[in-house]
């Protein structure tokens, strides 16, 4: 789904970055239909589990279709609904800290993601937040653009995170220019 979905390079990034902090329990929040997810779960040892979160029902249904035909349903697990509804469970059933967690769902809701990660990670894991630049309209300080506005709350949010260590790497995607955070908790 180009326009939607990261780019292959951008695949491949997460992919080694959740091979080089050992993940073994990866949480992603926005699944589409699975393209990020696969990936991610492609980095999992033998055993290695990953937990996704799609609010979108038509999504939902096409991302499990996709994770059964890459032979990976018994290393994903999808779970439909709002990512905010859906963490607070997780919370509750999730024995392990995560290793690596994506965030790439409603740019609003970032900074709430943020703040469930740290929760829901380990000294040492990743967190990683997709489209943090966007074509440089973040740089609009008069912007009336929800997923712009979010983005800019996230950066505030970052200067002042204590929790994690952050940086943001600007990359031109195939849709536009634009770039992901990334963070290891400390
Ligand atoms: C940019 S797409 C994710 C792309 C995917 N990570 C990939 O690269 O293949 C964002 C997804 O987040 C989902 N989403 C939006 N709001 C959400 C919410 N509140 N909870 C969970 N998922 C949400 C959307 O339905 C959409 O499928």
């Amino acid at each position: 789904m180009p326009g939607a979905n990261i780019s292959p390079n951008q695949g491949k990034l997460l992919n080694i970055l959740a091979r080089a902090c050992s993940s073994k329990n990866i949480l992603e929040i926005g699944t589409l239909v699975g393209y990020s997810t696969i990936w991610l779960a492609r980095a999992l040892p033998e055993g290695g589990k990953l937990i996704t979160i799609e609010y979108e029902k038509i999504n939902y249904e096409i991302a499990l279709e996709n994770i059964r035909k890459a032979n990976l349903e018994e290393t994903i697990t999808i779970l439909h609904g709002k990512a905010l509804d859906i963490l607070p469970e997780i919370e509750k059933t999730q024995a392990d800290p995560f290793d690596f967690i994506f965030i790439d769902a409603d740019k609003p809701s970032y900074v709430d993601y943020l703040k469930w990660a740290i929760k829901l990670s380990r000294k040492g894991s990743l967190i990683v937040l997709d489209n943090v630049i966007r074509n440089a309209r973040i740089l609009d300080e008069n912007s009336s653009v929800p997923k712009v506005i979010g983005v800019q709350r996230l950066n505030d949010y970052l200067k002042e995170c204590q929790e994690v260590d952050f940086t943001i790497l600007q990359m031109v995607g195939e849709k536009e220019y634009d770039g992901m955070a990334i963070g290891i908790r400390k």
